[in-house]
């Protein structure tokens, strides 16, 4: 049998609910303030990524699905949204109108990581990008929302963690001061630290190696190399914040893996997850427009881990299952063919409603609708069309009351109206 690839996964009928549930109060959510969708293709360019995210970063050197197709052409299955939504942002002039633009695109992202619990090659982001506004009210505005959305879906134990990592003014003197503490400690530091110390001094600050967190133990702070506007500008989101009730940790150490960020960037932690914490990340990029050929353009936005959301809020699945409203059970060929034509009826109206269709024995039915947890069973047998009434059965009270044949959708419309109505449905 063919399996699947590993580091990739189905989402099936029993999960897929609360992953339609996640979607569409997200989305709920995002309109609310103001965010349109916009949906971009998975593959692209090659090039697009190695230069948004940056060529020295771990996703472009080693997580890249990356092939030469038919004509000799580099693409890449897409690792993560921002990048294709500054393109597309560029490439369709969404900056010459209607300032400032936001939007939001769920989708997957593929990136050739080492499996674990949490991580998958290819795994799912809710994005949220705004352009337009270089204000750090928007930096809070988007972080307020993006804890809003948590509230709302009643996620557990998380934390906002802030940091600033400059802009192109002051980051420069950082890494050369980093850079240079980085030299005394190279006895100590892993394999790629070593080589990030030149090239990348930053993510150093980030390294998961014990022995690195170690050596950097009075490394250069970042904050005390911002900038009088990178600093001030921090400083309103930390303020914004507080004024907005979210609870923040200034986390020295964030500096996040993709290249094109500047000023804020963010994570939001979660216990539930064991190493993989990040349910979400995201932060300010004020130079990938101009740098990938659109005007200068400050931007500011963040992904949900999607896959990371369910899994946390998987213990409460079981509340988003749909169940069927009706089931049909029908004996005999003219009980099986009326039967048939209520259903293709109440299903056209939105009900949702099941029969068998293998003529099985009315006790075999009765499981049946057991087993797919239908509240009301319909009954009609032979003695029924031949009295011509159907039989309602409530299955949890097990109360039975008969609808006259000529009346059975108008009746059973009444009665699953009112019921939904009671919240029943
Ligand atoms: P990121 O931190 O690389 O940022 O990914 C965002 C979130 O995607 C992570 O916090 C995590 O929840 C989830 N994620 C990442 N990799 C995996 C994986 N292998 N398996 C499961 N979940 C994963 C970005 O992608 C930026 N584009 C976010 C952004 C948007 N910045 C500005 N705008």
């Amino acid at each position: 049998m063919i399996q699947l690839v590993k580091g990739f996964k189905d989402i099936l009928p029993g999960e897929i609910e609360l992953w339609q549930h996640i979607e569409t109060t997200a989305a709920k959510h995002f309109q609310s303030f103001g965010f349109k969708e916009i949906r971009i293709p998975v593959l692209e360019r090659t090039e697009l990524f190695s230069r948004s995210i940056g060529d020295d970063t771990d996703i472009v050197e080693k997580e890249m699905y990356t092939f030469a197709d038919r004509k000799g052409e580099m693409l890449t299955l897409r690792p993560e949204a921002t990048a294709s939504v500054v393109r597309a942002y560029i490439q369709h002039k969404l900056h010459a109108d209607n300032l400032p633009r936001k939007l939001y695109t769920i989708g997957p992202m593929f990136r050739r990581e080492r499996p674990q619990k949490g991580r998958f090659r290819q795994f799912y982001q809710i994005n949220a990008e705004v352009f337009g506004v270089a204000s750090p009210l928007v930096d809070a505005q988007m972080i307020f929302m993006l804890m809003g959305l948590f509230t709302k879906l009643s996620v557990p134990e998380i934390s906002a963690h802030i940091n600033s990592i400059g802009c192109p003014d002051c980051r420069p003197r950082f890494k050369a001061a980093m850079t240079a503490f980085l030299e005394t400690r190279m006895n100590s530091l892993c394999e790629d630290c070593r080589k990030r110390s030149t090239r990348n001094p930053l993510r150093v600050l980030d390294c998961k190696v014990p022995g690195c967190r170690e050596a950097i133990e009075g490394a250069p702070s970042l904050e005390s190399h911002l900038c009088c506007d990178c600093a001030d500008h921090f400083h309103t989101v930390k303020s914004s914040l507080t004024d907005l009730n979210i609870p923040f940790v200034h986390d020295h150490r964030l500096v996040r893996g993709l290249d094109y960020y500047t000023r804020t960037t963010f994570e939001i932690q979660t216990q539930a997850l064991g190493a993989q914490n990040a349910v979400a990340g995201g932060g300010r990029y004020d130079e990938l427009v101009k740098f990938l050929g659109g005007p200068p353009q400050p931007a500011f936005g963040f992904a949900i881990g999607f896959d990371r959301l369910a899994a946390i809020l998987e213990p409460r699945q079981e509340d988003f299952q749909r169940h069927p409203a009706l089931f049909v059970a029908a004996l005999g060929k003219a009980g099986q063919e009326t039967a048939f034509q209520w259903l293709c009826a109440l299903n056209e109206m939105g009900i949702p409603a099941e029969m068998d269709l293998e003529n099985r024995s009315l006790k075999s039915q009765m499981k049946q609708a057991d087993r797919l947890h239908a509240a009301l069973v319909l009954i009609l047998g032979d003695d029924e069309i031949q009295k011509q009434v159907a039989v309602l059965r409530n299955m949890e009270t097990k109360e039975q009351e008969e609808i006259p044949v000529a009346d059975v959708i108008p009746a059973l419309m009444k009665i699953l109206t009112a019921r939904k109505a009671d919240g029943k449905e």
